[in-house]
């Protein structure tokens, strides 16, 4: 090993790419971490024949990925293409052949993960993942080392760079949201398919990984409830504003008495959380923890360089567990059996815009509806529509209620006769507990 370690690299583009650069551009360091060379041994990318605007020894170069994975001079294999099925089969291949393995990918890790760690675990091999959560930031490390001692009870995260960018832009600046999602996909942040950042999933798939590891609890992607932020309009972020809230697109993950809730969805938050001031392409995590309280984890959440950081910190982490004889042993299974919340025991505030009929008595068959579910009104907002006849637009913010009783009241003002429309509804967050 003192001669060096060799990596096999699947994929070279946007990460891929940034690896090879820190490799490159930090051996010195690197060497001084780990106490020997580290050398790019083969690459796996789709088109050899592909033009790429660095450097790169094109015999390295392969279309088949044997050629990395069955390579006996690899130690460590990086999976930096993305996707799922393929992405799965060659790094169950790479541990089953003893190689160790790094990867950036947020999908496979949200629904393989559990699965590939147990492979890592039987061949005796490191399997981690720091890039697939907040790109450059490192919150895995922060949660699962740092905060290792404590017992976590709140994790809310940015963690889509596309979305906060969006949303930064239409709230600052008025913008259309179309028109700033092209420009985000323009920047490189977005998926090459944005669906999966602006309908949530993105978020959701990081938000399952932080939960697993932050609760010790083995929760499935399918557990988070996922809304994405394709029908915020300005108006309601101009109402949010109005009302000392910002809209921002949060994966949150919360645990109470042993039951887990977890959900991506815009929501509300007070002008003075610390996650509201997160702008642009940024990402944070905020999570508290029974004995630390408050803390936060703040960062680039994607491009090359960042995202590489913590894919070059992760393979060091390996090295270092090569030498001292300790591969594959950080790899636990989950404490605690997987409880979640019922409707009943999931509890917030929630921001309502509706479309009422400006006439004697609405307002009194609002109240009582909200009356009848003894749930009261923290702020509300009333004035008649300009554009629209006999209409007011009313805005609430109601007191702290839960999930079940929301949707009747929510289901109720749909078939309300002097209900116009509802035009919009958003969670409030923002406390510790
Ligand atoms: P990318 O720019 O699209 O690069 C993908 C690379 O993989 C390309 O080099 C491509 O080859 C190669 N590849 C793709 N499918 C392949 C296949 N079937 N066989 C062989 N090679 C294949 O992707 P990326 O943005 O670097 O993202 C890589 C991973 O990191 C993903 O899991 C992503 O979710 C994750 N990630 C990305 C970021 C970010 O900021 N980009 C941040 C955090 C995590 P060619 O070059 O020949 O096309
Ligand atoms: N599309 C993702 C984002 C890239 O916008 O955050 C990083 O995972």
């Amino acid at each position: 090993m003192d001669r060096g370690v060799t990596i096999g690299l699947l994929g070279l583009g946007t990460v891929g790419s940034g690896v090879i650069r820190i490799i490159s551009e930090h051996q010195a360091e690197l060497h001084h971490q780990i106490g020997c060379p580290v050398e790019i041994g083969r690459v796996l990318v789709k088109d050899k024949l592909k033009q790429r605007d660095f450097d790169i020894d094109e015999l390295k170069l392969t279309e088949n990925a044997a050629d990395v994975l069955t390579d006996p001079t690899i130690n460590v294999v990086i999976e930096v293409m993305g996707g799922v099925k393929e992405s799965r089969q060659h790094i169950t291949d790479a541990l089953r052949n003893k190689k160790h393995v790094v990867t950036a990918n947020k999908d496979l890790m949200a629904l393989y993960g559990a699965e590939l760690l147990k492979v890592a675990e039987e061949n005796g091999c490191d399997l981690f993942y720091e890039a697939s959560v907040a790109g450059g930031i490192p919150v895995i490390r922060g949660l699962t080392e740092g905060l290792a001692s404590d017992r976590i009870t709140k994790m809310m995260g940015i963690v889509n760079g596309t979305t906060n960018y969006i949303l930064t832009k239409m709230s600052e600046d008025g913008r259309d949201y179309e028109d700033v999602l092209k420009e985000a996909q323009a920047l490189g942040f977005a998926e090459s398919d944005p669906t999966s950042d602006v309908e949530g999933l993105d978020a959701a798939r990081k938000m399952a990984i932080l939960a697993t590891l932050g609760f010790s609890m083995n929760v499935d992607l399918e557990d988070v409830i996922v809304r994405g932020i394709t029908t915020v309009t300005t108006e309601d972020m101009n109402y949010c504003e109005q009302l000392g809230y910002k809209l921002k697109l949060i994966g949150l993950a919360k645990r109470k008495d042993g039951r887990a809730e977890l959900t991506v969805q815009p929501m509300l938050l007070p002008l003075n959380h610390p996650l509201a001031a997160v702008q642009n392409e940024y990402n944070a995590v905020y999570i508290y923890g029974e004995a630390v309280g408050e803390t936060m984890f703040y960062g680039p959440g994607a491009g090359s360089l960042p995202t590489a950081t913590a894919v070059v910190s992760d393979l060091v982490t390996v090295i270092k567990n090569m030498r001292l004889g300790v591969s594959g042993r950080s790899i636990h299974s989950p404490l605690h059996r997987k409880q979640l919340q019922t409707d009943e025991d999931i509890e917030s505030k929630y921001f309502l815009r509706l479309h009422v009929k400006d006439e004697t008595g609405s307002f009194a068959a609002l109240t009582s509806l909200f009356a009848k579910e003894n749930v009261s009104f923290e702020k509300l907002l009333q004035w008649p529509l300009e554009e629209e006849v006999k209409t007011a637009e009313v805005v609430i913010i109601t007191h702290t209620t839960n999930r079940a009783v929301y949707e009747r009241i929510y289901k109720a003002l749909e078939d309300m006769d002097v209900v116009i429309d509802v035009k919009s509804s958003y969670r409030v967050e923002g406390g510790q507990s």
